[in-house]
């Protein structure tokens, strides 16, 4: 059975950061960070919070849905750049945005985060525990980086997206795959509060976001094809079928990859990373939105989404729009 995403909607902070305002951060420049990574600007909070940038997110995807917010029966934020470790983002958001029946919960999944929250707003509709979803990545990753670091400080962006979700009865194409891999765990983290108590030395200061380059690359452009082919099998549909593989947005080359890995042209890849580099769990949602609203997403179209990164995690899933 399957659930059709019904509304779309995401936020982003007022401010853009361009390559060239990173020049004057870090020695680097604007035609380095294009031709290794395809991103030209990204949006950078001065104050957004990941909890404001949701519930925008998801008032607009409840108006695209023509809903009300005391409908939604579960509230999903996928996360890994929370303000408060307690109380949690969805649950900020509920009381934001007066979603007042909905069971709220974070999920970590990093990059892939959206990705799974879609699938446990599934699972929950299959099982029968509600009927409908806001399903939310969101991330304000800027004050997690090393702004001193070029490897990564030039990589990420905020922004939330949100789906509003509701189950049909109907069989369908609707099929997922995920995956784990945390004995890789250490090619992308990010440190948390260290241990301080009174019976501990002093901690140490939390480290910023560190990362493999190469490592996450070679990970992605493997696992992320395999995953898609996995997905599409259990669908049973071809590459060819798909109308548009809607790809979590890291780096233009990876995806560049991915397309030739599956023989497609990569006209059927939509990127927005060079506007808004690499948002983590919000990058599907908020490229779905733009989509959505530009019409380039049409009902009855066969996507293919599929996210990867930190964990390691990924996976993908079809469905018909
Ligand atoms: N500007 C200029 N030079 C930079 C730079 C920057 N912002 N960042 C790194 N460099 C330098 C390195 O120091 C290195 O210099 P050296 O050869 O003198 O040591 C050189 O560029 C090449 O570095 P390398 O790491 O090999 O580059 P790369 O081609 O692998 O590209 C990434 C680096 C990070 C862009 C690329 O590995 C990547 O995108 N990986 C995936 C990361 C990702 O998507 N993470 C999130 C996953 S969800």
């Amino acid at each position: 059975m399957s659930i059709k995403i019904i509304g779309t909607g995401s936020a982003l902070p007022e401010k853009s950061v361009a390559n060239e305002d990173l020049e004057k951060l870090v020695d680097t420049s604007d035609q380095w960070i294009r031709e290794r990574t395809g991103i030209g600007s990204r949006h950078i909070s001065t104050g957004e919070t990941v909890t404001q940038l949701s519930a925008a997110a998801c008032e607009k995807a409840l108006a695209d849905a023509g809903r009300n917010a005391e409908e939604v029966e579960l509230l999903l934020v996928a996360t890994c750049s929370p303000e408060t470790g307690i109380p949690c983002v969805a649950c900020q958001v509920q009381a934001a945005v007066g979603a007042v029946h909905a069971v709220a919960f974070d999920l970590n999944a990093a990059c892939s985060g959206f990705l799974f929250a879609l699938h446990t707003a599934w699972a929950y509709m299959e099982a029968g525990i509600c009927r409908n979803a806001l399903i939310v990545g969101a991330e304000v990753l800027s004050k997690l980086v090393d702004w001193t670091d070029r490897s990564t400080c030039i990589l990420f962006g905020d922004g939330a997206g949100a789906v509003f979700a509701e189950y049909r009865g109907e069989p369908d194409i609707f099929r997922f795959v995920q995956h784990a891999d945390g004995s890789k765990g250490g090619a992308l983290r990010c440190d948390s509060r260290q241990l301080k108590n009174p019976y501990t030395e002093a901690a140490l200061e939390a480290p910023w976001v560190q990362m493999d380059g190469r490592d996450i690359f070679a990970f992605a452009v493997r696992r992320v094809p395999e995953s898609i082919g996995e997905v599409l099998e259990k669908a049973g549909i071809t590459a060819d079928e798909v109308d548009l593989f809607v790809l979590h947005q890291a780096n233009y080359r990876i995806i560049e990859g991915i397309a030739k890995r599956l023989g497609q042209d990569m006209e059927k890849f939509p990127v927005n990373l060079d506007r808004v580099g690499n948002m983590s769990s919000a990058a599907i949602p908020v490229l779905l939105d733009e989509l959505n609203r530009s019409s380039r997403i049409r009902r009855g179209m066969k996507i293919v989404l599929s996210g990867f990164g930190a964990g390691l995690t990924w996976g993908a899933c079809v469905m018909q729009w």
